[in-house]
């Protein structure tokens, strides 16, 4: 459920009318929802009751604005960062430091020092040479570091292969069969303090399978832990669950699905549980506005050119992703057409004959499901601005991200001392 909607015959965010934003701040521009944002921490928090006191740390990197995250902060929420650069945004916005987990295959000692100094929740630690740097950090600093190991379970997620994370050939986590080994090392290093364990197995998941079957190798990994005499508080379960972005699609598993499986999975674990849903928390809660520059005949279908480009839109082009696409104010006509981006570049491609809205030049479009991975994997390829964002929440709206535009990137670039006049 989100709140776009159509409303006398025209699009609306919450309450305000997506042309009124497409006119004041032109397009392409991103539309958030509060109102859907809050429902969703609010929905994912009610399905896992009644774990006690589970920590709920949003996945940053699907939505890093700081308006977004100052949002779920009011709600609560911590939040999972992968960079110093989500770990300041998310302490600006006002989450507690200790509610925030650490992830991320490459940290350096000067993320790691960052953490520490500002504090955190745990660390979650993907190899032993990780480990030895960390403690190293933090002993340094005369500090025991809050640690997991995140664990490799070797489970295909069946998610897209450049988002499934949980197979052994994957970069990500200490493999499962050297995990007890690892537990025995980190014990021995002074700086560490490994109390947990952590497993993320990929993203837009549609079925709880693989969780299961991820989460039962956990439960099994900390019994054999804690009979090697190991203390494990935390068990982060990552995030993961998918959203639908096809109506024609089946729906993905619904959060009270997923909460019950985790109940059940959980049981008798007597840790306290850590969640890094992202996309779930975002994903439907925005949308990016376009306007239509022309429609160009097609020997097929028509070509439907937008203002939008895979630069500020990458899903698409990067992972073949289905995003729905409508008119703003449907003309009540349907029609097959393909919707592409201005980029010099075929992979700019939306959407291939696709039974749509009928459009003409001019009309304005969305794109649904634009709230997470997108807006934040924009780029200024093609040197074209980086696209604005908007926050609505009710009837009130404000531009929480502003275009940088040309000139700005222009500025940001130096022509060497050689070669000025
Ligand atoms: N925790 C870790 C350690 C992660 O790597 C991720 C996502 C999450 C949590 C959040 O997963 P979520 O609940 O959002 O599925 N750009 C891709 C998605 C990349 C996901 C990366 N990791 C896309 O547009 O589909």
């Amino acid at each position: 459920m989100d709140h776009f909607q159509l409303k006398d015959s025209i699009v609306h965010c919450e309450e305000v009318p997506l042309p009124l934003i497409a006119e004041a701040v032109g397009t392409p521009v991103y539309v958030y929802s509060s109102a859907t944002m809050r429902r969703h921490a609010r929905v994912f928090r009610e399905a896992l009751e009644p774990l006690s006191d589970p920590l709920v740390a949003y996945a940053v990197k699907a939505n890093p604005n700081a308006a977004v995250l100052a949002t779920l902060a009011r709600e609560g929420l911590g939040a999972d960062v992968v960079s110093s650069g989500e770990y300041a945004r998310a302490r600006a916005a006002g989450i507690a430091a200790d509610k925030i987990v650490f992830s991320g295959v490459g940290k350096t000692v000067e993320e790691m020092r960052l953490a520490l100094e500002g504090g955190l929740c745990q660390f979650n630690l993907e190899s032993l040479e990780e480990a030895r740097m960390l403690a190293e950090v933090a002993h340094s600093l005369g500090k025991a570091a809050p640690a997991a190991f995140r664990i490799n379970p070797d489970v295909e997620a069946g998610s897209h292969a450049k988002i499934s994370t949980g197979a052994a050939h994957n970069k990500f986590g200490l493999p499962i069969d050297d995990a007890l080994a690892a537990y025995r090392l980190a014990r021995t290093l002074p700086g560490l303090d490994v109390r947990g364990v952590a497993v993320h197995i990929g993203s837009q998941l549609t079925s709880l399978a693989p969780l299961e079957r991820a989460f039962a190798k956990i439960g099994e990994l900390i019994r054999v832990l804690r009979a090697d005499g190991h203390r494990i508080d935390t068990a982060d379960l990552g995030g993961g669950l998918g959203v639908p972005y096809d109506p024609a699609a089946p729906l993905p598993p619904s959060p009270e699905d997923y909460g019950e499986m985790v109940r059940r999975l959980t049981d008798g674990w007597d840790v306290r549980l850590i969640f890094e849903p992202g996309r779930l928390i975002v994903g439907n809660a925005g949308v990016l506005l376009t306007r239509v520059i022309r429609v160009k005949p097609g020997v097929v279908h028509p070509f439907i050119i937008v203002d939008a480009g895979m630069n500020d839109l990458m899903r698409p082009s990067l992972y073949d992703a289905w995003h729905a696409i409508e008119a703003v104010a449907p003309r009540g006509e349907q029609w097959v057409a393909n919707v592409v981006g201005p980029v010099c570049e075929t992979g700019d491609t939306f959407a291939t004959a696709r039974s749509m809205d009928r459009v003409e030049a001019d009309d304005l479009l969305f794109f649904r499901t634009a709230g997470a991975y997108a807006a934040t994997m924009a780029s200024t390829y093609n040197s074209r601005p980086l696209t604005p964002e908007v926050l609505v929440d009710g009837d009130r709206w404000a531009v929480v991200r502003e275009r940088i535009d040309v000139e700005a990137l222009i500025k940001a670039d130096r022509i060497p001392y050689w070669m000025q006049p």
